[in-house]
């Protein structure tokens, strides 16, 4: 139906009939002669219908926005003066000579070029909004991002294999959408939250290296970078390391920017321990573009009379931290309360500041609501630590280190954002050596820090079970500018440890074989040692393009509320429907 896209129409084309087929994005009357903007995946391009050709003319008077229409026409150059720099096809326009318009289109709820659509409104619509030349862009992208990756693990002999949908659970820390069973009355398969477990089986079966570009669900508290379904771009490797691993993964990523960017990323990825990462930026995917670090000062702080400090000071799981804002003196009390409501979403119950008035003033060149509370020494050595300068601030955090953590952690982002600190371009890092097992306070009892099939970092059980809160993991998480990518671990292949693990995690012999007694059979009959990483393809594809949520580079995303607009699922069943899964609802909606 066409013989070129419209957005190539060009110079090289002046002088020769073309078809093309697209949408009206723009229709103009012109004293007589109408001009049509006809639009497809590759652009735009002017046509031009003149009242010479009646018949022609006619059909182009009928025409309106999003129309869809076929158009034989000839290339010529636009007249000078009306040529478009701004569009690739901006020399030339088409001489309308033949016109079908193949279906008409009622009115737009929104128009391309509108800005302030609601996310509703445009995931509603999404097939209209999905016309829009950004998003057209991004989709784009997102294929030529994944053609990339498939050729350089094609390249690698990964194999690309399948691993089923319908399965059950799989503890990546979320909760599970689960399928009804007709055929077994009151079981239920899972949604697989990731292909953990069925990947750790293909090395088991010898396939020594899988990948697979697969969907994976998770119901949990939904952001800007999170999605119910979602896609990984999944790897498993046997007979590795983590190196070897974290190579093959940071050559790929390596390879991907400088093929569709034409980036070049470091060689290698730095890598920073998940104490330092804590230490120095209380997060474990800091963006290292913000040139801003937590101080600790815990140990200045045991001494002084201010509870709020000395008491997190003396607490074991406690911290006190500053963070230096340079030139942050201009902060105004508004402002600094801004940020105290702000901290205080992560759980801080204040924030305590002082502003460097004049550094070499002594106690009359600081302004400070805590300031009667610290003696001369700890005044001397928290400048003296912070490098602090006249014109700075200093912000404060003192509690449960994790609280500390998470808020000053928040704040760094957040300053570094708000006063325009964040530098350009990337910065990938590897975290690693992190703790196998944290212990969860309120229900009394180690979690994994990644999942339970990561290997641990020590020689025997004994070692392990002697002092978990000490082991740390064959785990790696991928960070790019603050955004955590991918992660990964060398996995457990001896069924002893396995079984360790599980009862560290509480998983009794009993549960382990009801939940996972698969994967303990297999890792008893020949499991090589194995390990391998997951991209959370979305969050790439969000940064490559530079968008601000990963629902800008998914075709068909949810809501915030885990719903799509477009189909509106979740939707009640019949009863009919309920019967056949034996299941009732307890109130009826
Ligand atoms: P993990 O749970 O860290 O590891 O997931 C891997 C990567 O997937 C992305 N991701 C998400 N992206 C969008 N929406 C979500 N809800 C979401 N959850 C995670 C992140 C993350 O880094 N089986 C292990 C991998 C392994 O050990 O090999 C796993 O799934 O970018
Ligand atoms: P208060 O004595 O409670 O008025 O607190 C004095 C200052 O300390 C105020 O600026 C508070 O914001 C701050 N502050 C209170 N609790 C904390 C905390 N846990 N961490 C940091 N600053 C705090």
């Amino acid at each position: 139906m066409r013989t070129h896209y419209c957005g190539a129409a060009n110079e090289a084309l002046i002088d020769q009939e073309i078809v093309l087929s697209g949408w009206v994005n723009r229709r103009r009357d012109h004293g007589g002669v109408i001009f049509i903007d006809l639009r497809d995946r590759e652009g735009v391009v002017q046509i031009v219908f003149d009242p010479d050709l009646p018949d022609v003319f006619m059909t182009a008077e009928r025409v309106r926005n999003e129309y869809v229409l076929r158009v034989r026409g000839q290339v010529r150059r636009r007249p000078e003066g009306t040529e478009n720099p701004e569009l690739p096809s901006g020399q030339v326009e088409v001489l309308g000579l033949e016109l079908e318009i193949l279906n008409a289109a009622e009115p737009i709820p929104f128009q391309m070029d509108e800005d302030d659509v609601s996310e509703e409104v445009r995931l509603r619509y999404r097939y209209i909004d999905l016309r829009r030349p950004q998003m057209q862009q991004r989709i784009q992208l997102r294929a030529r991002i994944t053609r990339t990756l498939r050729r350089r693990l094609d390249e690698q002999e990964f194999l690309d294999i399948e691993t089923p949908m319908l399965t059950r659970s799989t503890p990546e820390g979320a909760r599970d959408y689960l399928v009804p069973s007709r055929t077994h009355p009151g079981s239920f398969f899972a949604l697989p939250q990731s292909p953990q477990l069925f990947k750790q089986l293909l090395m088991i079966g010898g396939m020594d290296r899988y990948y697979q570009i697969v969907k994976c669900f998770r119901d949990e508290d939904l952001r800007a970078d999170r999605q119910p379904e979602f896609t990984q771009l999944d790897m498993e490797m046997s007979f590795v390391d983590e190196d070897a691993v974290m190579d093959v993964a940071e050559d790929l990523i390596r390879e991907l920017f400088a093929q569709i960017l034409e980036v070049a990323l470091p060689n290698p990825f730095p890598r920073m321990s998940y104490a330092e990462a804590m230490q120095r930026f209380g997060s474990d995917k800091p963006d290292l573009r913000i040139p801003l670090e937590l101080v600790d000062v815990t140990d200045l702080m045991r001494k002084v009379e201010f509870k709020v400090f000395s008491g997190p000071a003396n607490d074991p799981h406690g911290r006190v931290a500053l963070l230096r804002l340079p030139g942050g003196g201009a902060l105004s009390r508004k402002e600094i309360d801004d940020y105290t409501a702000y901290v205080a979403r992560y759980g801080a119950k204040g924030l305590a500041w002082i502003k460097i008035n004049d550094l070499h003033a002594g106690r009359a060149g600081l302004q400070s609501p805590i300031l009667k509370f610290l003696p001369d020494e700890v005044i001397v050595d928290l400048l003296d630590r912070s490098d602090a300068e006249t014109g700075d601030i200093l912000f404060f955090g003192a509690d449960k280190a994790r609280i500390v953590n998470e808020a000053l952690g928040a704040l760094r982002t957040c300053l570094g954002h708000d006063r325009g600190l964040v530098e350009r371009g990337w910065r990938p890092l590897w975290v690693v050596d992190f703790p196998m097992f944290e212990f969860d306070d309120k229900e009394n009892r180690w979690v994994s820090l990644h999942h339970p099939f990561t290997s641990p970092r020590a020689d025997s059980i004994e070692q392990l079970t002697d002092k978990p809160g000490e082991i740390l993991s064959r785990a790696y998480d991928m960070v790019l500018n603050g955004t955590e990518i991918g992660g990964g671990s060398v996995r457990i292949h001896d069924p002893r440890m396995q079984q360790a693990v599980f009862d560290l995690l509480g998983i009794g012999p009993e549960e382990a074989r009801e939940k996972f007694g698969f994967l303990l059979d297999a890792l008893r009959y020949g499991a090589p040692p194995h390990g391998g990483i997951a991209f959370g393809l979305d969050r790439l594809v969000m940064l490559m393009t530079g968008g601000a949520s990963i629902r800008d580079v998914i075709a068909f995303p949810k809501t915030q509320t885990a719903a799509c607009p477009l189909t509106h699922a979740p939707a009640p069943v019949g009863d009919l429907q309920l019967r056949e899964l034996n299941l009732r609802l307890r109130h009826k909606p």
